[in-house]
């Protein structure tokens, strides 16, 4: 009977595809429906007494600087808003080497060409560590 063989082989390899097709639905859309991670993706972390009060803590690799201002902790994208180019911390501001840009340790344009504030990323202080996080301070 290998007529008969042909079409169970076709019919379980058919179900297998359907199975399987609904499988990869069921994980896309459980993926779609819940958040990846409580509190957005990791830029990183470092311990809290690391952060220089008034000063910053500069991570070349991961574009970001932790800041301590007024006890308050703050990281700070170090992406330029201008053309993307990388500031570099300069006394109590950045500056781009590219065209000029000048950002106050806020965030804020001084000078431009650039005309967007620096980004700052959401950052929380807990259990002596200071974790910074992908997603935008509000
Ligand atoms: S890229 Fe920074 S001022 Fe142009």
């Amino acid at each position: 009977m290998p007529l008969a063989e042909s079409v169970t082989r076709r019919g379980f390899i058919k179900k297998l595809s359907v199975f399987i097709g609904g499988a990869f639905a069921a994980f896309g859309l459980y993926r779609f429906l819940t958040p990846e991670v409580e509190g957005g993706d990791v830029i990183l972390s470092v311990e809290s007494a690391k952060v220089p009060e008034g000063g910053a803590l500069i991570f070349s690799d991961k574009q970001t600087a932790v800041m301590k201002l007024d006890g308050k902790i703050t990281a700070m994208s170090l992406t330029c808003t201008h053309l993307g180019c990388t500031v570099a911390l300069d006394g109590d501001r950045f500056a781009c080497p590219c065209h000029g840009s000048v950002f106050a340790l806020n965030g804020d344009v001084i000078k431009g060409p650039a005309v967007k504030r620096l980004a700052v990323f959401a950052a929380e202080e807990k259990d002596g560590k200071v974790t910074v996080y992908r997603r935008s301070a509000v």
